[in-house]
């Protein structure tokens, strides 16, 4: 059983990350932090509340940090929609209340179970930086943390930035800097997970013949996702945060190389780029270089039953 907390900033893709974290039965999720990123915090917290309530998740939810630890905060509405998570309806009244502060909550739980937790954040490294400053010893103490976010290549919010990294790089500077073990699910593997049209196909006809609540939710955020991407970028949108649960449910359908990466701070053009220092065997930074896309859609088929 691997044990994990989520850091996220929930928009369509990071609610396809808790449809699979909570379909998935060799993960038990402790809780979530909600963080702004691709929207705001009252954004992220609120969709993580009514969608984990509306699927019937229990999990605890957390309120992480506000907007990034230096620049100006961005969003992405014209990727998420204006609510940050616009596509599934929600009727439920919620109910469900953030627990507290999550920044608290990431250390309590890391230290109180040293090498057990995993530390998942698909939005911006905020809380997570805000963390490692304010309890050094979850660096050693957290059995490793995944992302999603940076590039070995081309970014997608400028030709060199990837969004998570972009929205806030002080934060990801000190993640990447602090020697804590990373596996870093950058757009190098997480575009190998485009969705295709005969997938989607196959869920909704599934849908059909044996309805569920996590795949309705699933298919309506999909239909938003696939009509803002293919204006926004002209092109169906990948599956990027789902990818770092998919490597702890099942980590053998990624292979990783360990690289040496630093985040740009400075450039005036290349601000949030993870710049690639090369190959190195004693890095702590696995980065995602292939992933089986088969087996990927495979699971995430299965995660919503
Ligand atoms: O670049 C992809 C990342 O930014 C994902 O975490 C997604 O949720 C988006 O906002
Ligand atoms: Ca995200």
């Amino acid at each position: 059983m691997e044990r994990l907390i989520l850091d996220c900033d929930t928009g369509q893709d990071d609610a396809i990350a808790i449809l699979m974290a909570h379909g998935a039965k060799n993960l038990a999720v402790e809780g979530i932090v909600a963080v702004a990123g691709n929207t705001t915090l009252e954004n992220a917290l609120e969709n993580t509340l009514k969608l984990t309530e509306d699927i019937d998740f229990n999990v605890p939810v957390y309120t992480g940090s506000r907007g990034p630890l230096i620049r100006k905060q961005i969003v992405a509405s014209a990727i998420h929609g204006e609510s940050g998570y616009d596509g599934p309806v929600f009727t439920k009244k919620r109910i469900k209340k953030s627990c507290g502060n999550g920044i608290d909550f990431i250390i309590n739980t890391i230290m109180q179970n040293p090498g057990e937790i995993n530390l998942v954040a698909t939005g911006p490294l905020t809380d997570i930086a805000i963390a490692i400053k304010k309890e050094p010893k979850i660096i050693t103490s957290v059995k490793r943390l995944i992302i999603m976010g940076g590039s070995l290549s081309k970014g997608n919010v400028t030709p060199s930035a990837e969004f998570n990294i972009y929205a806030d790089p002080e934060a990801a500077k000190i993640v990447f800097n602090c020697g804590i073990e990373i596996y870093m699910m950058g757009l190098d593997v997480t575009k190998q997970t485009i969705v295709s049209k005969d997938f989607m196909q196959k869920c909704i006809v599934k849908q059909k013949e044996k309805p569920s609540r996590s795949r309705q939710v699933f298919i309506d955020g999909m239909n938003f996702y696939i009509a803002s991407c293919m204006k926004a970028i002209r092109e169906a949108p990948s599956m990027h945060d789902p990818c770092c649960i998919a490597f702890l449910i099942n980590p053998s359908l990624f292979s990783f190389e360990k690289h040496l990466i630093d985040v740009e701070t400075k450039g005036e053009l290349t601000y949030g780029e993870t710049v690639d220092l090369g190959i190195n065997e004693n890095s702590n930074i696995h980065v995602g270089i292939k992933v089986d896309t088969k087996q990927f859609f495979e699971l995430l088929f299965q995660s919503l039953q």
